[in-house]
């Protein structure tokens, strides 16, 4: 598992993510033993740095952010790497710079011609930075090297704006080259998915319409969006999470068992299943959207969306959203998929709840089981990662009351092995080149076929409705479920 040598250049590196997230994946994975001899990382940005002050920031990062124990010969090892170009994206003469760096490091350190360039910037800067790459011939390899392209959402805002984005990618890169991020699919707990459909027999059986009642996939978040205004206002958190991370979940709970676990054929399942599914209609029934509101966020009084800064005063970006999906397969007819997400929400929880329909039959006094719920198996993404079976158990005294009781798999009790962080297991792949876990263009286009039908018909309608913060979202989510006889779980 460890990639031939080679060199990643991050454009954005001013920005959050790489701060958070890249840097620290790198000196993790550096710590791991993980990255090849030879790795050099080039920073690409506008500000008035040398290799010794970008290395600096990276080490700042590293020290705030690494999730493994800071030593100083691993960083010494991640800095020798290190190298900045100063620039503008349509500046010609920085990416001669570029090139002649990373030319200079395919001798010094041995890259060897191979490089990784990673896109961590604003969307509406992916077609100048592409173009530079292929004017400067930086895209282009020659016979025994590879070049790759990462790139982070937002793939587009809509099925029309991601065709062209796709197309502006894949006029420089081919796409089995491009790598794009669904950070979602690099945590444990959405790859252990694979597992626990695929490398048992408990499950399967019953992993259909005839026993499914329906699915809930939750992703809730309890931070608000202080600070995130220039990205997420206009977008909202349909666009935002479901439209990649949760549709990503339902295609690994719904998807048919791969040939095996290439790419190709992980993909071939993945883009069937997200092709036979659509939203139930009418969307003001089968859909919900709100805006959080001022509130409470544990014993911090917190404002609502309008007043963050940065938001307009009568946005009306939607900080939560519910919807209800179909999968018209053999396997899935008739099985509601409910997904939902929101800011600001009572806790943070990413869960997977599949929901048994009741026996056909309870022989027992109608009494004796009414705090008997339906059947469930949930998958906690996190935190608090596991797996729950929620099943019905006798009540220990001379009745025969039948009450739920949980089975729980917890990856802290099971495994003395620590999970990597998403971001290094992601960056990992593309120094790899293992394209498993990232969605190929087909299925970004897919995402969005499903999803703009709810947006079209938001953005006609009036505004989000608001819900007090550290609540679990809006009056009408509640409805939404309500009008089927079902309820929202609340995790
Ligand atoms: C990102 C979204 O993709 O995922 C953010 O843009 C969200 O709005 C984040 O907060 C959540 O990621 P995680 O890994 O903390 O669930």
């Amino acid at each position: 598992h460890i990639a031939g040598p080679c060199a990643l250049v991050i454009f954005g590196v001013t920005g959050d993510l790489a701060r958070k997230k890249l840097m620290p994946a790198i000196y993790d994975l550096a710590s791991r033993g993980l990255l090849p001899p030879g790795f050099s990382l080039v920073g690409f940005a506008r500000r008035d740095w040398d290799h010794e002050d970008f290395a600096q920031v990276v080490l700042e990062a590293v020290k705030a952010h690494s999730r493994i124990g800071f030593r100083d010969e691993i960083w010494e090892r991640v800095a020798e790497g290190i190298r900045f170009v100063r620039g503008a994206f349509d500046d010609d003469d920085a990416f001669v710079k570029l090139a002649e760096t990373l030319a200079d490091l395919d001798v010094e350190r041995s890259t060897g011609g191979n490089h990784a360039f990673y896109l961590s910037i604003p969307p509406g800067a992916f077609p100048v930075v592409l173009e530079q790459l292929s004017k400067s011939g930086l895209a282009k390899r020659e016979e025994g090297q590879w070049r790759r392209v990462v790139i982070e959402k937002p793939f587009g805002h809509d099925l029309a704006s991601a065709k062209e984005l796709n197309a502006v990618v894949n006029r420089v890169f081919p796409e089995e080259t491009v790598f794009r991020i669904d950070h979602y699919l690099g945590k444990e707990t959405v790859q252990n998915i694979l597992a626990l459909r695929f490398a048992n027999q408990l499950f399967d059986p019953i992993w259909n319409a005839h026993y499914v009642d329906h699915v809930q996939i939750t992703m809730a978040e309890d931070i608000g969006l202080g600070g995130r205004a220039g990205y997420y206002d206009g977008i909202g958190a349909a666009r935002d999470v479901i439209q990649n991370h949760l549709l990503q979940l339902l295609a690994f709970i719904a998807m048919e068992e791969p040939v095996s676990f290439n790419p190709s054929e992980l993909q071939t399942e993945k883009i069937k299943v997200l092709s036979a599914t659509k939203l139930v209609e009418p969307l003001d029934e089968t859909t919900a959207r709100g805006q959080y509101a001022a509130g409470w966020q544990g014993s911090e009084p917190v404002v609502g969306l309008l007043d963050e800064e940065g938001f307009s005063k009568d946005s009306r970006t939607e900080t939560y959203a519910a919807i209800t999906l179909e999968v018209d397969t053999r396997r899935w007819a008739g099985v509601p998929w409910y997904l939902r997400t929101g800011k600001r929400l009572g806790r943070r929880v990413t869960e997977i709840a599949v929901v048994f329909k009741r026996a056909p039959h309870l022989p027992f006094d109608q009494t004796m089981t009414e705090e008997l719920g339906q059947n469930a198996l949930v998958i906690r993404v996190q935190p608090d990662e596991g797996v729950t079976i929620r099943f019905g158990s006798k009540v220990p005294g001379s009745g025969m009351e039948v009450r739920d009781v949980n089975m729980d798999f917890s990856y802290g009790e099971a495994f003395t092995e620590s999970s990597p962080e998403a971001y290094e297991r992601l960056i990992l792949d593309v120094l790899l080149g293992v394209p498993s876990l990232f969605p190929v263009n087909a299925e970004v286009e897919l995402s969005w076929r499903i999803l703009d039908p709810v947006l079209d018909h938001w953005a006609a309608g009036g505004k989000p409705e608001p819900y007090e913060s550290g609540t679990w979202g809006p009056h009408s989510a509640d409805e939404m479920l309500g009008r089927t006889g079902r309820e929202w779980r609340r995790p």
